[in-house]
């Protein structure tokens, strides 16, 4: 922490000169999300505060599909992606196009899109969700079928929890998809009294080894409300390392794995994307409405 005191210390000065936020997700390094976040939370948390925000800058301390929705939720403020390479394997697996594709193959289904989409994906569906309120989200809907896209664990995921009939994409997380149930063998193996707690993005023999299942900010209620003796998160590495100092009775477990996209960012861009205002995040004004009229459907339903 001492080394990066004086990043912090500009980025505090940064941010008052600027009149700018930081949001942050839950999977930032903890230097981000201790020492310089104004907001963190799960992709649905971000979304909502987004609205809230004030002042004249945002600095999206995530991933470009999040700083695309903050940009959607708030067209008039300057939104600011320290790094635009910090991307998405879900975001990228799927084009506004192929969603056209898949209503012409499916007349009449409604589409509801993971927010781990672009805006041009966004702009071609119903309703966003997030891994918060999936399953409330499609039950919204009142349909017997839904597309639901483009992460199929999360959708796999969906399934087992509504009679809702699903019909997915073919996206997965980079990160998520590579744990096993064996993974989950081996600590309960090596911990007495482990408790498991998983991200929907998880393939589904993950899930059905896990004790619970659900966002980020909905693994770290869990930690916080039931203080479990030893926890393995089966996700991002950075959240274990983010709750530990308000867990001081949990011990946290894992392999850790992190996501590439996420930990592009670091002090260092966020400080020189405050200093120039740049990068800036743009949408197209078209695209811009039909996908933020998704997003508001979303945060209507709630979590
Ligand atoms: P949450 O919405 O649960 O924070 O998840 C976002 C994400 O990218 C998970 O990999
Ligand atoms: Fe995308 Fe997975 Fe990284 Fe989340 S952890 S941003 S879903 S690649």
């Amino acid at each position: 922490w001492a080394l990066m005191r004086p990043t912090i210390d500009a980025i505090t000065r940064l941010k008052r000169e600027r009149n700018a936020v930081i949001l942050a997700h839950n999977y930032m390094s903890p230097a981000i999300y201790h020492g310089v976040a104004d907001i963190v939370g799960d992709s649905l948390a971000l979304a909502a505060q987004a609205v809230e925000a004030q002042g004249d800058v945002i600095v999206m301390a995530g991933v470009h599909f999040m700083a695309e929705t903050a940009k959607l939720l708030n067209p008039a403020k300057t939104v600011l992606m320290p790094d635009l390479k910090a991307g998405c394997s879900l975001a990228e697996s799927i084009t506004g196009a192929d969603v056209r594709a898949l209503r012409a193959r499916h007349p009449g289904v409604p589409v509801v899109a993971y927010v781990n989409t672009s805006a041009d994906v966004k702009a071609e569906v119903d309703i966003c969700c997030t891994s918060g309120n999936a399953v409330k989200v499609v039950e919204s809907l009142n349909a017997p079928e839904v597309i639901f896209l483009p992460d199929k664990y999360l959708a796999a995921y969906v399934a087992s929890q509504t009679s809702v009939r699903i019909i997915p994409w073919d996206g997965r997380c980079e990160v998520h998809e590579q744990f096993t149930a064996a993974d989950i063998a081996e600590f309960r193996a090596a911990h007495d009294d482990l408790t498991v707690i998983a991200h929907p993005e998880c393939p589904p023999d993950v899930l059905a080894a896990a004790d619970f299942a659900g966002s980020t900010a909905q693994m770290q209620e869990f930690v916080r409300t039931r203080t479990p003796k030893t926890v393995f998160m089966v996700t991002e590495c950075s959240m274990s390392d983010n709750i530990t100092a308000e867990s001081p009775q949990t011990t946290f477990v894992r392999p850790c794995m992190l996501c590439p996209h996420m930990q592009r960012i670091t002090l260092d861009n966020i400080r020189t994307a405050l200093e120039t205002l740049e990068p800036r995040v743009e949408i197209p004004a078209d695209v811009a409405a039909r996908a933020r009229a998704s997003v508001e459907r979303m945060l209507a339903v709630g979590r």
